[in-house]
Parts: structure tokens; sequence; C-alpha cells
């Protein structure tokens, strides 16, 4: 077979939201079908900044739970704990050897985290791990969100530099591909996002989901006014979920007048449950489930190890590690 491997690395950071749904998780799951897909849970990037060892496990399955739920099939898509290939580490360090200590801290997340204080050598180092991640299961495309693209740059450079020091063919050298879906915007009509408080959790209950929904901003336009969709929140995020036409529908109501922005909410509200109701049964059977869930993600580990020891081996060699 000579598909292409797209890898993506997941922070277990709780039950995502809408926003990361339409901007992450959907993309990247379109990807599998039609490319060997590798996607983990980065639960050695979190520790980083989560220092709450229960929170942090709870959170590894609340992400796996939802990239299941989502669709992710664990016999097409590689599914598996960072933690658990340890040879990531090693490859880390060979990383650390060849770059620069420049290039680390002209980070944006590093530079982000010292205007905020101290930040710990973990911050500093983060970018080394994840070009690591990648280049250990000779990843070609990696789906990120454009916050990512400083890291898969230098994820480029190291496997560059890599081969340029040790050998053209020795390691992959990857491709960013940034996500282009539109941002989805939250209550307030800010980025939906969780440093904003604005998110809709992807698999709370329907009643509390329609809840959710009525929150969000509109004008106060009279019902019978003719009103503009085009740049109105609810209408905006109604455009992400709903068909084509659907969506001319919503339009042409709310222009005609007699249409207000509550009925539009209502609309709003039934595209995202009708999206979201079936991934919530599955959701919930995932997480009352936390074994079943241990059980994909350690089969999905064997395998992925059997990828990083081929890497490591060839690597190893290359930098004249191994015996002769
Ligand atoms: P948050 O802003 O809630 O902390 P993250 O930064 O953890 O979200 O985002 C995880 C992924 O989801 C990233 O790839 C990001 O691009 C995507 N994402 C997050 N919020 C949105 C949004 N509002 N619209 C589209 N994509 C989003
Ligand atoms: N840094 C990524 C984020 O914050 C997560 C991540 C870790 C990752 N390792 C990766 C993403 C490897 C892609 C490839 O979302």
């Amino acid at each position: 077979m000579n598909m292409k491997t797209s890898l993506t690395g997941i922070k277990p950071s709780g039950m995502p939201h809408l926003g990361n749904y339409l901007g992450a998780i959907r993309p990247a799951l379109r990807l599998t079908q039609t490319h060997r897909s590798i996607y983990f849970i980065a639960d050695y990037h979190a520790i980083t900044t989560e220092r709450d060892p229960q929170k942090l496990q709870r959170q590894v399955y609340d992400v796996a739970a939802a990239w299941l739920a989502c669709g992710l099939d664990p016999n097409q898509t590689l599914l598996y704990r960072q933690s658990d290939v340890i040879e990531v580490f090693e490859l880390a360090w060979i990383f650390a050897c060849i770059v620069a200590t420049g290039q680390l801290e002209r980070g944006h997340a590093y530079k982000d985290a010292l205007e905020q204080g101290a930040p710990n050598a973990g911050i500093f180092n983060y970018p080394l791990l994840m070009a690591a991640d990648i280049i250990l299961y000779d990843a070609h495309v990696v789906p990120v969100g454009r916050d990512q693209a400083q890291h898969l740059e230098l994820a480029r450079d190291i496997a560059t530099r890599l081969n340029h020091l040790y050998g053209e063919d020795t390691v992959v050298v990857p491709d960013a591909l940034i996500t282009e879906a539109p941002t989805v915007p939250g209550s307030d009509g800010r980025k939906m996002s969780k440093s904003y408080d604005n998110t809709i959790p992807l698999f709370i209950p329907s009643k509390q989901l329609r809840k959710e929904v009525m929150k969000f901003k509109s004008d106060s336009t009279p019902l019978e006014a003719p009103k503009e969709p085009e740049g109105a929140i609810v209408f905006e995020l109604y455009k992400t979920l709903a068909s084509e036409q659907q969506t001319q529908e919503l339009a042409s109501k709310l222009r005609a007048g007699g249409y207000g922005w509550a009925h539009a909410k209502e609309d709003l509200f039934q595209v995202i449950d009708a999206e979201l109701s079936p991934l919530r049964e599955r959701y919930d059977h995932f997480r009352a489930n936390e074994a079943e869930i241990d059980a994909l993600l350690l089969r999905g580990a064997e395998q992925a190890r059997l990828i990083a020891r081929a890497t490591m081996s060839r690597v190893r060699k290359a930098v004249g590690i191994a015996r002769r």
C-alpha cells in the first residue's frame, strides 16, 4: 500500500467542545479515509502544565472516548497513549543534541510562558518531544490547527538536519497540514475556546445543549423585521453544520421578516443535536467502559512500538550508537 501516513497528537484536556470537533476532530477523521493514520494521546505533553494526577487520568479517557465516539475506528487508525511508547524520549534526546537552544528560545509557546513567569524546562523542550512524536512514526502529514504551525516547522527542520548530518534517508521529513476549517464562534461571538469559557461541550444532554444554544448573542431586531443572516453568530454557526439547502432556507426566512432569532436558534439547536445525538450515545458507552478503552489503547501501542523500534534502530545506527 502506497498510502501516506497522517499523524496527530491529542492533548488530554477533557471533553472536547464543538469548536474542537468542527476544527480538529472532524477534519482529522476525514483524513483517515485517504491516509494510513496514527493518532495518539499526548499525556506526557500534558504534564508540562497539569499537576492533578486524577484529573489527568480522567481526561485521557475523556478524549479517547470522544474520538472513538466521533468515529475513529481503532481497526483502521492506530490509537495509543504517547507514554506507552518510551522510545520517543530517546529520539527527543538525539534531537536535543542537534538543535540550537536559540531555536527553542524563539518558540511562541515558550515565549508566552516566559511572559507569565518562570516556565519549566518541559515547556522549553515541548517542541522536541513533539518532533519526536512525529518523526518516530515516519509521518508524512500532520493535521494541526494554525497555533501548531511553528512546532511543525521545527519538526521539519530537525528531520532535515538529522538527514543532512547522518544520511539522507534516515528519517521522513514531515509536512504540516494546517486545518483551514472556519473558526467556530462561541456564545459571546468570540472564538469558541476553553480560555473564554464560552464553549458548548460536545456530549452534554440534549436539554442542556438547547439551553447553551439559546445563550448565543443576537441583536434585538423585532420579530416582524427582516434580518441580515450573514455575519450573525447564530447563522455563521448554522452554516458549519447545516446542508447548503437548509442554509439557504434559513437565510431566506430571516430576510423575509416574521422569523425571529429565537426561531433561528431553535433551528441551530436542531442541526447540532442531529449531528451529536448518535455521538453522545457512543461517548456514554465508552466513558462507562474504561477497561475497553485501556485494551484498545494497549493494542494500539503494541503496533506503534513496532514502527518506533524500526525507526530507532535506523537512527541509532546512523548516529553511531549501535554496536558494530
Ligand atoms: P481551546 O481554545 O478551547 O483551548 P484547543 O487550543 O485545545 O482549544 O484546540 C484544540 C484543537 O481544536 C486545535 O486544533 C484548534 O485549532 C481547534 N479549535 C479550537 N477551538 C476552535 C474553534 N473555535 N474553531 C475551530 N477550531 C477550533
Ligand atoms: N502540541 C499539540 C497541541 O497542543 C499536541 C501534540 C503533541 C501534537 N504531539 C504532537 C500534535 C504531534 C501533532 C503531532 O495540540
